[in-house]
């Protein structure tokens, strides 16, 4: 494996199959470290090639003993380089080098309290008595290996935190990197700046520095082809790679009829008037409401409209000469997941995006953003002179209102969905809480219930409102929006938008429920 080395420091995150391996990554970058996530059975001389100031083994559910359990090359150890166990790692550390692990009498699972005996490095600006911190284990060290020294202990781990000084080992019991621990930030900080001796030089201006950089050199006289949405991770895409090849990137903007009030207008006048940007405006409304016509089953709206686009695409870049590069907005997380050694859960919606593009279309992938989380490519946007609006937009889906129409598509239901939406998105932005929940949108629902307005009877369809909390939209709740809220959107839009006579409040979390309606 090559690695290029854009960051002129890394620490390397071995992962051992912890639902946190994610947050202690998100932590060192959160004070400015540059670090990866590998898989565990990454080879030593991979290891040795990306160069790590320092190695934390993740924490994970299996234990040592058991056959099949994930153990890292044990030459980890002789690189003279630090290395941080936590949990599981700690535990496998301890194994690899002639220590003892047994299981706990009873599992650890939830708050403990740990007394530090040597504020050493690791524990420097610790509170010594009563730190609260997270636990999550059935094993832990009997007897630790030769040169180490307790650092800490709780009630049920007499080695919370363990430490050979000489060789920059150190292990911890705990969880550092959940919120639960608070006094996380300054133990994994002290592994870094004390024990590491890392800089803080990870910010997003080098990023940008940097990917302008490589982009460039990459690119060289070639154009780049990119989708754009809209949405933040094209829009960052779109305009770092502006910045770095100016006109020899297009960004292509399909307008599928299925976007919700004045943003194809908006990311015109963003993109193009702004921006600058070598903008291709295709207004295929038309097409995809022709396409469409008679569908109700949303798995088919799905793949019409997905392989409509990528024919529209496709047309486009055959006008372009010399395309070589196709612009994709893929974030770390994503290839997490792809080298990750735990299967993908299994996927209820097919999620359409242009995946299926640069094999077709011979086009080799550029994406400058696979190193980044989602708030640090929000950051990078911030940087580049994105507007909040874009930087702070909520996800939405690539099939559109398409999938917020139950049932059959109609250019009048869509005009009903455009107007109730966009009522529902002025209100959370007036109450100022759009920007604390994951998603809000409307549904139409393909029912018509009876009502009364003046002194007419009147027969119209329902809309549901739809607004969640999520971290990774993989599991969400429904957003406890006030009341008076909900009424001044309930009352707008039964007045404003004409069809629409009722509207209600869902009220599902996911799981069992999803997000969408379809
Ligand atoms: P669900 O409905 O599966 O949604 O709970 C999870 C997240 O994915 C978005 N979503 C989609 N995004 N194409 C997309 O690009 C799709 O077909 C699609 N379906 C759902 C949804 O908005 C939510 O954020």
């Amino acid at each position: 494996m090559k690695f290029n080395h854009l960051h002129e420091e890394r620490i390397l995150i071995l992962d051992f199959g912890s639902q946190y391996t994610q947050l202690i990554a998100r932590r060192v970058r959160e004070s400015h470290v540059y670090c990866e996530i590998h898989p565990f059975n990454m080879t030593i001389e991979a290891i040795r090639d990306f160069e790590p100031k320092g190695i934390i083994l993740s924490g994970g559910p299996s234990s040592v003993y058991d056959a099949g359990s994930p153990i890292s090359d044990p030459a980890i150890f002789t690189l003279g380089v630090p290395v941080l166990g936590i949990c599981y790692g700690m535990q496998l550390m301890a194994f690899q080098l002639d220590g003892a692990v047994e299981p706990a009498d009873r599992r650890e699972y939830g708050p403990a309290t740990i007394t530090v005996d040597r504020p050493d490095e690791l524990f420097r600006d610790v509170e010594p008595d009563g730190e609260r911190v997270w636990m999550s284990h059935g094993d832990r060290i009997l007897r630790m290996p030769p040169g180490f020294a307790a650092l800490a202990q709780s009630a049920n781990s007499p080695v919370a935190a363990m430490a050979d000084l000489e060789r920059s080992f150190y292990g911890v019991q705990f969880h550092p990197e959940v919120v639960h621990t608070p006094c996380g930030k300054a133990i994994l900080e002290n592994f870094l700046f004390r024990v590491c001796r890392c800089r803080s030089t990870w910010t997003m201006k080098s990023f940008v520095e940097s990917a302008v950089q490589s982009a460039r050199e990459r690119v060289a006289d070639n154009q780049v082809i990119c989708a754009l949405s809209g949405g933040v991770d094209s829009s960052v895409v779109a305009v770092l790679l502006h910045k770095a090849i100016g006109p020899r990137l297009h960004c292509v903007f399909v307008n599928n009829g299925l976007l919700r009030k004045g943003e194809a207008e908006s990311v015109q006048r963003v993109f193009r008037d702004h921006f600058q940007l070598n903008l291709h405006y295709l207004d295929a409304s038309a097409l995809f409401l022709e396409r469409l016509r008679g569908v109700t089953d949303p798995e088919r709206k799905r793949k019409i409209i997905g392989n409509t686009f990528i024919e529209l695409f496709e047309q486009e870049a055959a006008r372009l000469s010399n395309v070589k590069y196709l612009a994709q907005g893929t974030l770390y997380p994503d290839v997490i997941e792809s080298v990750s050694f735990k299967g993908p859960s299994a996927t209820i919606k097919t999620h359409h995006n242009v995946g299926g593009l640069p094999d077709r279309m011979k086009l080799k992938l550029i994406e400058p953003l696979r190193e980044l989380f989602k708030d640090e490519a929000r950051l990078v946007g911030r940087e580049l002179g994105l507007p909040e609006r874009v930087i702070m937009r909520h996800p939405f889906p690539g099939p559109g209102l398409a999938i917020r129409i139950l049932g059959e598509i109609t250019a009048e239901n869509l005009e009903i969905l455009r107007e109730a939406d966009s009522i529902i998105l002025e209100e959370m932005e007036a109450s100022g809480w759009y920007d604390h929940v994951w998603q809000a949108f409307g549904v139409l629902l393909p029912v018509r219930s009876v009502g009364v307005m003046g002194d007419e009877r009147t027969y119209d369809q329902v809309l549901a409102v739809r607004v969640v909390e999520s971290v990774d939209a993989m599991t969400a709740d429904w957003a406890r929006i006030p009341y008076d809220i909900l009424a001044i959107i309930s009352n707008r839009i039964i007045n404003e938008v004409k069809g629409i006579n009722r509207v209600v409040y869902d009220i599902s979390s996911k799981p069992p429920s999803t997000i969408e309606w379809e």
